[in-house]
Formats: C-alpha cells, sequence, structure tokens
C-alpha cells in the first residue's frame, strides 16, 4: 500500500544566471531526486523572527550549482573544516558556494561573512540515501582548507557519541534563510529562525501515514512557525546554551509550510557513528 502523500523537500531552487533577484522555491523534483510518491520536498522558516548578527554562527548558508540551474539550502559548521546537511541538497551537485558568517546573504559587504567554493570531490552523501524513502538524508561537506573561528563563525557541537536521547517536548531552534511565508517568492535575504518544541515520532507519524522513520525528529509547527523551502539541511539545535545540532532539515509537506504539519528532521543522533567514519568528529 503505497499512500500518495505530497512531502515537500525544504531546498530551494535559484534559477536564471543574474545574481539575487530571480531567487524563487519551485518544485526541486528536476533538481533533486524526489521520491516518485512525493512532490518537491521543501525547507524553510515561516513566521519566526530575523536573527541578529553573531547569533547563529554556526549556520551555514549552500548555494548549490547544479545541472539544472541553483539551489539554496542550509547547513550546519561541526568544526573548522566540515559542515553537516541533508543528502538531498547536494546529491548530483557540481560543486557549492559556503557562506559562513552570513546575515543578509545578499549582502557580499557584511561584516562577518565569508564565502567559499567547495568542488564536488570534498561532497560526501550518505552511501543509503534513499530518495524514494526519504532515509538517510544526510550529507557532509569539507572545507577547502580549515577556517578560522571568530564571533561571526563558530562550530555547533554534537551530541556525545552513543546519545539516545529523544528530546521529546524538548526546545529547540531551528534557522535558516528558507521563505518565511507560503507567500513568499523566493527565499529569505535574511536569516531567520524559530523556537519549536519535539514532537515525539509517533504523533509525527500519524501525520506522515509512516514515512517517520527512527532516524528522523520531528518539530511542532503549531503557530505555523516552521521550517520551509531553502532550510534544507540546516540546523536543529537545543535551545539550551548548549549549541548543540540535533537535527538537519529535511522535509515537509507540499501543501505549504503554514498549514501546522510538523516538520520533519534527519535525527543527528542516529548518524554519530557515521559523522564520526567521514570527518573523524565526535564529541566523547
Ligand atoms: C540585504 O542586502 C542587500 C544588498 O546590500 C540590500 O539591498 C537589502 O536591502 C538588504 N536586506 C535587508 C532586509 O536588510
Amino acid at each position: 500500500m503505497k499512500f500518495l502523500i505530497a512531502i515537500a523537500l525544504l531546498a530551494c531552487t535559484v534559477s536564471g544566471h543574474s545574481d539575487w533577484e530571480d531567487i524563487e522555491p519551485r518544485n526541486i523534483d528536476s533538481l533533486v531526486r524526489i521520491p516518485p510518491r512525493g512532490k518537491a520536498i521543501e525547507g524553510r522558516i515561516t513566521n519566526g523572527e530575523p536573527a541578529a548578527e553573531k547569533q547563529f554562527p554556526y549556520q551555514v548558508g549552500l548555494m548549490l550549482y547544479l545541472d539544472a540551474g541553483r539551489a539554496w539550502c542550509g547547513g550546519t559548521l561541526i568544526s573548522n573544516r566540515w559542515i553537516l546537511t541533508a543528502a538531498h541538497c547536494t546529491d548530483g551537485i557540481n560543486g557549492v558556494d559556503v557562506y559562513l558568517g552570513a546575515t543578509n546573504r545578499t549582502d557580499k559587504t557584511e561584516a562577518g561573512q565569508q564565502i567559499i567554493h567547495v568542488g564536488k570531490k570534498y561532497v560526501f552523501v550518505h552511501e543509503q540515501w534513499d530518495a524514494s524513502q526519504l532515509v538517510n538524508d544526510i550529507s557532509v561537506i569539507k572545507l577547502p582548507v580549515e577556517i578560522e573561528f571568530n564571533e561571526y563563525v563558530q562550530p555547533a557541537s554534537l551530541p556525545k557519541l552513543g546519545d539516545s536521547s529523544l528530546y521529546t517536548g524538548e526546545k529547540t531552534i531551528a534557522s535558516g534563510w528558507g521563505r518565511d511565508s507560503d507567500a513568499a517568492k523566493g527565499a529569505s535575504e535574511i536569516l531567520r529562525w524559530v523556537e519549536v518544541p519535539i514532537m515525539a515520532n509517533n504523533v509525527c507519524n500519524r501525520y506522515y501515514m509512516g514515512s517517520v522513520k527512527d532516524t528522523n525528529i520531528c518539530i511542532s509547527t503549531k503557530g505555523k512557525k516552521s521550517t520551509c523551502n531553502g532550510d534544507s539541511g540546516g540546523p536543529l539545535v537545543l535551545n539550551d546554551g548548549s549549541n548543540t545540532v540535533i537535527g538537519a532539515t529535511s522535509f515537509g509537506i507540499v501543501f505549504g509550510c503554514e498549514v501546522e504539519f510538523p516538520g520533519v528532521f534527519t535525527r543527528v543522533t542516529s548518524y554519530l557513528g557515521w559523522i564520526k567514519e567521514k570527518t573523524g568528529i565526535s564529541n566523547e
């Protein structure tokens, strides 16, 4: 029984070749491999607040270069060399510009902002990423050089190796440059964030009819506070001052981000071994 549920991956396409004016989220079917049963998978922050500079120094923006054009996603800096993001963002890309320390991503003169180009050989997509089932939606990107940390650029912490906390009910912060409303045509210029509670997986699965696996973690989007298109791959961190990254934005429902369907993330604790194997980074 394959229920046709319209899941939306939360990446955001960027069309055309001119600079920024033409950024618009649209179906990314042609840009990432979308599950046949689903539609565009998208990620974004709705009904959140604009971030202050230096507020989320672990937040990374990704301008992805694909055969079909460009797309936008988020990511999390986890060391001076590595970024954690989603497989559906980076699968099949030709290269990526990594934005570090940015708030207004269109302002190239912004204090603290750095853009580093990374070739595809430095992009590592989970070997078992399955776009039809949306499982193992995780990848890591290696920066070509070690970067220097400063007040604009700092890594998030990984959960302790072996941690299997479910985090149900805990307060978390999701952030990104995704669309800031269902009416918004393009990704946001300004980084935005929301505080959202973790929803238990079994509750989340009532909405997604079994598509949510143990390797996912969900947020409640009550009050229409949600991730949206363009937030994909970006951070979900515990709001306890520890900047511990527990999720990477994966998917939502295709009908919109303001329909109070839970937001679904890749559950970082499920992949701590994989992250360690690929990057050497772990919290022990
Ligand atoms: C972001 O930067 C661009 C380019 O400098 C500027 O035109 C735009 O007004 C800025 N956006 C906001 C919301 O400050």
